[in-house]
């Protein structure tokens, strides 16, 4: 609902109750049944003398009708208003017209940092469901944060250190070519990857010489450490292709081996907290207490864990950038970890730990591609754009329209991916299931994109200049109130979502707008119809791809004008 309701609104209550307008603004809601009128106010969270309903009712009879406000009625203790839908209309489309991408950004978090990890994929092993999950959650909550005027730092954390290293650098020496590492760095580490894990099966002196191999590592010996930023370098650039294919872009390339020397700072300050406990000369944090059990640090040769890096990395971040919230996106496997690492910065009374989140998610089942189990994210948009492709090449009129139809087949498959992904809630496991994402019917990705693109199509056709002046009093449909109805509530959907971070609010959205918007096209021509009917209807159909192609980004989707 656009601002200017609420502070009419609010005016009016507060003359009748005596509280400010600023107090009363955010407790104007939408009234849970909507035949009950467009904002509500629950009366006794105003805390006023006397019988909350009575009240209600009293201040029903004395709101005063105006061009704004055109009813108030009571429900018990609800006082429900009912706003001037024409002038909705008028100022609304107005506005999101004049707005354009801009429309539904708020300025809440001005003057605010926050970090956004996520993805986080491991060097040599699989970019698995867990991290494809991070990877999309991810992109949204940075999104998000933006949308709602933060300043955002979106940061990839690889697994680029630990034991596995050593093994890898061994089966380097054994398997490694130099074509397939340049060729692609991903597949072929992970493929020596799995050999040399193969081989430490039947030889135990295998694991031994990795360990020693990442000592060195960790020592800081130049010579194996140039081998392993050759692996880290080539892998950050294929990665860095891929993630431009999702539209993503991170600010900073981290990492596990990125944080030695806070490591280090981070420990001296465990053990002047006292934190610090001998175990078989290993070193722990316990956490029992906590009901969090007991955190090896540092193992009895003197290497170091994930965890001990995760204190490490954290407050690396915190002195480089001085955030004001950082945000793990991470899958619920490891909730464990990031409360203990969470514990452990809040006993070494660093203030910002209270400023640490983990967004959760849960898995994904019945991920494998046509190659086998082990799944690569390339592999899996690869085959999304391929089945994308053959659902396209059903329709063979609509398919030779289409200029580069590997291109749109790729953008749709990724949404398809996407938006299966955001559909429920993000703690719940659902399962892959490729046929039914890349559906044109139902809550699916292609859905959604086609909505989008028949709306730049009828705009494309129509081929007239449109401005925020045109009269729009024609334009009084139900259906067509409807759609301005929901391109009003965007922008607080925006502002809520700062609340529980759900991608499945912004898809369910989408869903309602496009629903809300296919019934409007189905009755409301612009073909061949005279100008007062044709322009108001193209003004509303402009609107609603300009805040539906906002939503599509809020979730990272690149909306699509032609498929
Ligand atoms: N690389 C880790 C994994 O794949 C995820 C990293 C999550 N972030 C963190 N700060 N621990 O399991």
């Amino acid at each position: 609902m656009l601002e200017v309701f609420k502070l009419e609104a609010a005016k009016q209550i507060s003359a009748l109750s005596g509280i400010s307008s600023e107090t009363l603004i955010p407790m104007l809601e939408a009234p849970k049944n909507p035949e009950n009128g467009d904002m509500a106010i629950a009366i006794p969270r105003l805390k006023l003398k006397g019988n909350p309903v009575q009240l209600a009712k009293e201040f029903a009879e004395k709101i005063q009708k105006n061009e704004f406000i055109v009813g108030a009625t009571n429900a018990g203790p609800f006082l429900n208003l009912r706003i001037s839908k024409t002038l909705q209309r008028d100022l609304l489309l107005k506005s999101v017209f004049e707005q354009g991408s801009t429309y539904g950004k708020c300025e809440n978090g001005q003057g605010k940092k926050v970090i956004v990890e996520f993805s986080s994929p491991n060097i040599a092993k699989p970019f698995h469901a867990g991290h494809l999950r991070s990877t999309i959650i991810g992109n949204f909550i940075a999104n998000v944060h933006a949308a709602n005027g933060y300043e955002t730092i979106t940061m990839n954390y690889l697994g680029d250190w630990g034991k596995q290293y050593g093994l890898l650098a061994l089966g380097f020496g054994k398997y490694g070519s130099e074509d397939e590492l340049l060729k692609d760095p991903i597949k072929h580490l992970f493929d020596i990857y799995v050999k040399i894990n193969v081989d430490a099966e039947s030889d135990a002196t295998i694991h031994d010489q990795a360990r020693s191999y990442f000592k060195r590592m960790e020592d800081g010996d130049a010579e194996v450490l140039s081998l392993w930023s050759r692996f880290r370098d080539l892998s950050i650039e294929k990665y860095k292709q891929i993630y431009a294919r999702l539209n993503i872009n991170f600010d900073v390339y981290s990492g596990e081996s990125q944080v030695n020397e806070y490591m280090e700072k981070a420990y001296e300050m465990l053990e002047q907290k006292g934190l610090i406990e001998d175990s078989k000369g290993a070193k722990i944090i316990d956490l029992e207490k906590y009901k969090l059990g007991k955190v090896v640090v540092k193992k009895s040769d003197g290497t170091t864990l994930y965890i001990t890096r995760d204190i490490g990395a954290a407050l690396q971040r915190y002195e480089t950038y001085k955030f004001d919230e950082m945000y793990y996106v991470v899958a619920s496997q490891q909730d464990l970890h990031l409360k203990q690492l969470f514990k452990i910065l809040d006993l070494l009374e660093l203030g910002w730990a209270k400023k640490c989140y983990h967004i959760s998610f849960g898995m994904v089942t019945g991920m494998s591609t046509r190659k086998g189990n082990v799944v690569f994210l390339d592999d899996i948009l690869k085959e999304a754009q391929e089945t994308m492709h053959s659902v396209m090449l059903k329709n063979e009129n609509k398919y030779a329209q289409i200029e580069k139809p590997e291109e749109v087949a790729d953008l749709v498959g990724i949404s398809a991916v996407v938006v299966q992904d955001m559909s429920a809630r993000r703690i719940k496991n659902y399962e892959f299931n490729m046929e039914q994402m890349v559906s044109f019917e139902g809550d699916t990705g292609p859905y959604l994109q086609y909505a989008h693109s028949r709306l730049s199509s009828i705009i494309r056709k129509a081929d007239r200049k449109l401005d925020a002046n045109i009269d729009l009093s024609t334009l009084s449909e139900p259906c067509a109130l409807e759609v301005v109805d929901i391109l009003a509530q965007y922008p607080d959907m925006v502002k809520n979502l700062m609340q529980g971070f759900e991608p499945c609010t912004v898809v369910h959205y989408s869903l309602k707008l496009s629903r809300a918007l296919s019934a409007c096209l189905e009755q409301l021509w612009v073909m061949n119809q005279p100008d007062h009917l044709a322009l108001p209807r193209l003004v509303l159909y402009t609107a609603a791809k300009i805040t539906l192609g906002n939503a599509l980004r809020l979730i990272g989707l690149n909306p699509l004008d032609r498929m």
